[in-house]
C-alpha cells in the first residue's frame, strides 16, 4: 500500500507525524509519499520507506497514485481536491482531520475505541472517506464511553472550557503574548509586595482594553478573560461548535440524527479559556435509570485504555483534572462524579483531554492502522 501525507507540517500534522513515528505507523505501508501545496520537488522528511522528494499536493494524478491519503491540510484543501480526486475515479481511502466531509452520508467519523463496529461495517460496505471528529466531541465520547456502551445516557449537557490550540497555532502564540502584555503592564507593582491589589487590577483592566493589546487572532482578550463563543454563529442562538456536539456524537455512535427517536441528546455551551491545548468539559448527565456512583465509576474506568476515573475528592480532582497535567498525554481523566439534587438519575462529571492527541491526531493514525489491517 502507498500512503500519501498532506498537511503534515502544520500543528495537527506535526503532532500526527510525531505520533506516527513513535508508533512506527509508517512500517504498515510499503511506501509513503509526502505532499506539499507549495514546495513540490523539495526534500521530503526522512522517514523509512518514504519518497525523498515532496510531491505536488495540487496534482490529482500524483494523489491518485496513493492507496490511502491522510490530510491535515484543512477544509479548503479538502473541498478543492477531494471532489476532483473522486471524480477522477480514485478509489483509495481518504482520512482527514478537517470537518469538510464529516457530515456527508458516505463518510464515517472515526473514533475507534468508541465506534470500531461502525468503522468495520463501513469498511466492509466499501466506504472510503474516514474523517476525524471535532475535538470536543471526540474527547467527550472517549470520557463517557462506559456509560454510552452500557446504554445508560438519556442526555448530556456539556459546558466546555476549550484551549487556545483548538483555534490554531497563531492563537496559542497570541494567548502567550496577551499573558506577557498583562504581566508587563504591572511588573513593577508585582515586584513590590506592598503594592495595592486594586491598583494592579485597574492597570490590568486598562491593559486589556488598550488599543495595542494583542488580539488579532482571537479578536478579544483571552488571557485574564474568556470568550463565550466558538466558531460560526448559526443564527439560532447556537454556535457551530455547539451544534457539532449533537450532530457528530450521534453520527460517530451510528445512532439516528439528534432529535430523532433513539438518538443521544447532546447540548451545551462552548467557551474558550486560557488553557494551551487541553479541552475540559463540565458534564451534566441524565441517566436512563438510577445507577449507583460506584457502578458508574466502574463502567467509565473500564471502558477503554485512556479514560480513567478520578475520585471525587479535592486533592485528586485538583491534581488530575488539570489541563496542565494532561497536556501532551493521551490520558482522559473523568471525575467530579456525583448525584445531583435534581434526582437520582442526574450526575455531574468533569473531564479533560489533549485536543491535539485524542482530539485530532490519534483517531487518524489509528484509522490508517485499521485500513492496513483490513487490506491485509
Ligand atoms: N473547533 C475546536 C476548537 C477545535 O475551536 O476548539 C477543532 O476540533
Amino acid at each position: 500500500m502507498i500512503l500519501g501525507m498532506v498537511g503534515w507540517r502544520g500543528m495537527v500534522g506535526s503532532v500526527l507525524m510525531g505520533r506516527m513515528l513513535e508508533e512506527n505507523d509508517f512500517a504498515c505501508v510499503d511506501k509513503t509519499i509526502f505532499f506539499s501545496t507549495s514546495a513540490a520537488g523539495s526534500k521530503a522528511p526522512e522517514v523509512r520507506g518514504a519518497d525523498p522528494v515532496l510531491a505536488d499536493a495540487m496534482s490529482v494524478d500524483a494523489l491518485a497514485a496513493c492507496d490511502v491519503i491522510i490530510s491535515c491540510q484543512g477544509g479548503d484543501y479538502t473541498k478543492a481536491m477531494h471532489p476532483k480526486l473522486r471524480e477522477s475515479g480514485w478509489k483509495g481511502y481518504w482520512i482527514d482531520a478537517a470537518s469538510a466531509l464529516r457530515m456527508q452520508d458516505d463518510a464515517v467519523i472515526v473514533l475507534d475505541p468508541v465506534n470500531r463496529a461502525v468503522i468495520d461495517k463501513s469498511l466492509k460496505e466499501g466506504v472510503l472517506d474516514y474523517i476525524g471528529g471535532n475535538c470536543t466531541v471526540s474527547l467527550m465520547l472517549m470520557a463517557m464511553d462506559g456509560l454510552i456502551k452500557a446504554d445508560l445516557v438519556e442526555w448530556v449537557s456539556s459546558m466546555t472550557y476549550q484551549a487556545a490550540s483548538g483555534a490554531g497555532a497563531q492563537n496559542m502564540r497570541e494567548l502567550l503574548a496577551q499573558m506577557g502584555y498583562l504581566n508587563a503592564a504591572v511588573s513593577d507593582e508585582l515586584s513590590d509586595p506592598r503594592s495595592a491589589i486594586l491598583d494592579i487590577d485597574r492597570k490590568v483592566t486598562d491593559a486589556l482594553h488598550a488599543p495595542d493589546f494583542p488580539k488579532a487572532a482571537f479578536g478579544q482578550p483571552l488571557a485574564g478573560s474568556l470568550i463565550a463563543w466558538i466558531d460560526k454563529d448559526l443564527g439560532n442562538g447556537q454556535s457551530r461548535e455547539e451544534w457539532k456536539g449533537g450532530a457528530e456524537a450521534n453520527k460517530i455512535l451510528g445512532l439516528p440524527a439528534m432529535g430523532n427517536p433513539g438518538s443521544l441528546i447532546v447540548e451545551g455551551l462552548c467557551v474558550r479559556v486560557g488553557a494551551m491545548r487541553c479541552h475540559s468539559q463540565a458534564l451534566t448527565i441524565k441517566l436512563k435509570k438510577d445507577v449507583s456512583c460506584e457502578e458508574i465509576e466502574d463502567l467509565l474506568d473500564n471502558a477503554n485504555e485512556w479514560a480513567y476515573v478520578v475520585p471525587n475528592r479535592k486533592e485528586e480532582s485538583m491534581q488530575e483534572l488539570s489541563p496542565a497535567k494532561i497536556s501532551g498525554t493521551p490520558r482522559i481523566p473523568i471525575g467530579r462524579i456525583r448525584k445531583l439534587a435534581m434526582g437520582p438519575e442526574y450526575i455531574s462529571a468533569f473531564t479533560v483531554g489533549d485536543q491535539l492527541l485524542w482530539g485530532a491526531a490519534e483517531p487518524l493514525r489509528r484509522m490508517l492502522r485499521i485500513v492496513c489491517e483490513f487490506k491485509g
